[in-house]
């Protein structure tokens, strides 16, 4: 039998990098998965970086983004979705699992290096959180991860522990493997300085009003070779470019595209072409969540049935667990 799990910080409004890269494969999979198909807000990770979250705005947060969730399409009723500190099975698993993993490797993970660095003192649950994101994944026994391109290295390590937790106590978990978008395995930010991440504060949300959008994306950088208005682009080199490709039908791309090589558009256009095609993406998104947000009765009712269904697992797999280990 085969599982889907997948987990993402309650970062509240989720960036388009979030929403391509893994999001859109969560609605894909749901539907063919159904209730063997698992999505967590994954609270327990966000409080691993003390200086990315607020304790007086985590819950609104992780409420938000079961909202942006349901409002691109996953259906509460017909996949799990869940808050991760509703389901305490996560902890446990966890801790059996930094028992099996070398300090060495946890160390050498690259986003930890880089969240890391911006500490004097680093909190010891960062330097586990792959620990925690292995325990999320295998205690459903998935083997199939929705994710953007930067968790290969956390899959991998996932996969490790599985065979070492196999190695030490006997057969108990499969290796999972990732699922990219193969279009979007690393959206830019709009800064163009490298991968859109909340840290860095150079998101696109899925939920941001359209004109605070439009005030990011009039002043992105473009192709630095373009700096006349007559001088020919190259849209493969450009964060707009990339962007269309996301959007943007077909007819609209070959007219960048054309455009822009042969300086025959401006830069401005091609920002309000996008526009329009990313205004009529998100605006049914945005109005689905303010309905949504309008019932938070029925997102609530809804996190708490997915924490029961997501238990229910959960538990059959610990008591297995626990039985191995030796508890
Ligand atoms: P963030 O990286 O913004 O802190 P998460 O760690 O919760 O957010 O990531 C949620 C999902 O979004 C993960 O599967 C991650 O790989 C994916 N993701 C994050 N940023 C990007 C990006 N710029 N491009 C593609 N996928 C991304
Ligand atoms: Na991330």
């Amino acid at each position: 039998m085969s599982r889907v799990f997948s987990g993402i910080q309650p970062t509240g409004d989720p960036h388009i990098g979030n929403y391509f890269g893994a999001m859109q494969n969560y609605v894909r999979l749901g539907e063919q998965y159904g209730k063997q198909s698992l999505y967590c807000v994954v609270d327990l990770h966000a409080i691993t970086n003390p200086g990315a979250f607020d304790p007086r705005t985590l819950a609104e947060k992780t409420f938000d983004m079961a909202v942006a969730n349901f409002a691109i399409g996953l259906d509460p009723s017909r996949v799990i979705f869940f808050v991760q500190s509703h389901v305490p099975e996560h902890q446990e698993l966890s801790w059996i699992f930094t028992c099996v993993t070398p300090v060495g490797e946890l160390e050498r993970m690259t986003q930890y290096k880089d969240k890391s660095a911006q500490f004097e003192s680093v909190p010891s649950g960062l330097l586990m959180y792959p620990a925690l994101m292995a325990a999320d994944i295998l205690l459903y026994k998935a083997d199939t991860v929705p994710v953007g391109e930067d968790q290969t290295q956390h899959i991998e390590l996932t996969r490790e522990i599985a065979r070492k937790f196999n190695h030490n106590f006997g057969e108990t978990f499969t290796e999972p493997r990732a699922v990219y978008n193969q279009g979007a395995l690393r959206i830019p930010g709009v800064d163009g300085q490298g991968k859109m991440s909340k840290s860095k504060g150079n998101t696109i949300g899925i939920l941001e009003p359209l004109d605070d959008i439009w005030q990011k994306l009039r002043v992105a950088p473009t192709d630095p070779a373009r700096v006349r208005r007559t001088d020919p682009g190259d849209p493969d080199k450009c964060l707009i470019g990339d962007y269309h490709k996301l959007f943007s039908p077909p007819e609209t791309l070959e007219t960048v595209y054309q455009g822009c090589r042969t300086a025959g558009i401006g830069c401005v256009d091609c920002k309000k072409m996008l526009m329009t095609h990313l205004g009529a993406h998100l605006e049914p998104i945005q109005a689905r969540a303010a309905e949504l947000r309008s019932d938070p009765d029925f997102v609530r009712d809804a996190l708490r049935q997915g924490a029961q269904e997501a238990r229910a697992i959960a538990s059959e797999v610990m008591n297995e667990v626990r039985e191995k280990v030796g508890f």
